[in-house]
């Protein structure tokens, strides 16, 4: 199969949507990472997903609306505190699981009882499930436990000829993907950290949010427990005397006649001159819209050294993608 990529426009639009409605899978962006889209209505559309990202079956897919007034038509009930987390935070980089009824499909929810629904804020991405008319499943457009994509060539890279059409609107604004919370008994479980923080959750709408989950209560997201956007080189996350440590480990990684590269925060980048370095930014929230990228462009060397970023509104987001990418190496 031939895989395009389009500009968005009304052209492109119309042609996103006949093909999800003739069962296609279409790749878009969202602020967060780019999707995956397939009607979420469409059983062998959604089968197809699955089969392109090489994704676990075990492993339910968010459904993505553009309007809030739909939400109702996919699920049974929406208690007092998913309408407070819906007027608050949607649009945006949030998914919030309900109860779905018939009309989504079984392999979408992954055989389960709940959907995660989400509304993006990003304007292509809403122009385009407008057009679809459907409710639009859509994992990050990544195969499966590669580093998500913030660029079409990106999806490019990871789709080329298993999908007909990816719409480029441009690198993605946040760099990583959505907050997923559940509500029980009045309590938000934050199930994947996101740019919505469980601060903002309890600033903005007065409710008790969890992020240490016990996980013999409130199951996580099955998504959680698989490796994740690892890059093909090994990656070691440097959090305690970190100049030093680092400056130690990338002499001892040339000695071995490897090639390391450091990940900095801008204000390091002094210490790393005469070293292969690249700045992934000045805060927690502009390494998580460069670190997939990176990890990406960088995954040629041997060794990613990152340092650790303690500071900004998304430390918890960023450190929860990065431990992942360095498969749980952390000094
Ligand atoms: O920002 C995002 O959320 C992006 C963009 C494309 O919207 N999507 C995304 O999808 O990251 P995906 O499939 O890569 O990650 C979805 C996560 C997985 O960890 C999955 O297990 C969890 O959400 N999830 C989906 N439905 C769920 C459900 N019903 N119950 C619990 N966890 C769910
Ligand atoms: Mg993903």
């Amino acid at each position: 199969m031939k895989t395009e990529i389009l500009k968005p426009n009304i052209k492109t639009y119309k042609k996103a949507g006949k093909l999800i409605r003739s069962g296609e899978i279409v790749a878009f962006p969202t602020e967060t990472v780019y999707g995956l889209g397939a009607s979420a209505l469409n059983e062998e559309a959604v089968k197809k997903i699955y089969i392109a990202k090489g994704r676990p079956q075990d492993n339910p897919l968010i459904v993505h609306l553009c309007r809030k007034k739909d939400i109702k038509k996919y699920v049974k009930n929406i208690s007092k505190a998913q309408k407070i987390l819906i007027n608050k935070f949607m649009p945006g980089p949030i998914s919030i699981i309900f109860d779905k009824n018939e009309k989504i499909c079984d392999t979408v929810c992954a055989g389960g009882k709940t959907v995660a629904i989400r509304i993006p804020e990003n304007k292509v991405a809403r122009k385009f499930i407008k057009a679809t008319k459907c409710p639009i499943c859509a994992p990050s457009a990544n195969t499966s436990k590669r580093p998500s994509p913030t660029l079409a060539s990106h999806v490019y890279d990871d789709m080329n000829t298993k999908i007909p059409l990816i719409i480029d609107g441009g690198q993605t604004n946040i760099g990583i993907e959505s907050t997923v919370v559940k509500v029980d008994n009045n309590m938000v479980y934050i199930l994947r950290p996101g740019k919505i923080s469980k601060e903002m959750i309890q600033q903005k709408c007065n409710l008790v949010a969890i992020d240490k989950i016990d996980t013999s209560k409130i199951p996580q997201s099955p998504g959680t427990k698989y490796t994740h956007y690892k890059p093909k080189c090994d990656m070691v996350i440097v959090k305690n005397d970190v100049v030093n440590n680092i400056n130690n480990l990338y002499q001892k990684t040339i000695r071995n006649n490897k090639k390391p590269i450091i990940f900095c925060k801008a204000e390091n980048e002094k210490y790393y001159k005469d070293k292969n370095h690249v700045v992934l930014g000045q805060n927690s929230e502009d390494a998580s819209v460069n670190l997939f990228k990176y990890l990406r462009t960088y995954e040629n060397n041997d060794l990613i050294i990152s340092e650790y970023f303690d500071n900004g509104n998304m430390v918890e987001a960023l450190f929860n993608r990065m431990i992942k990418s360095a498969s749980g190496n952390l000094i």
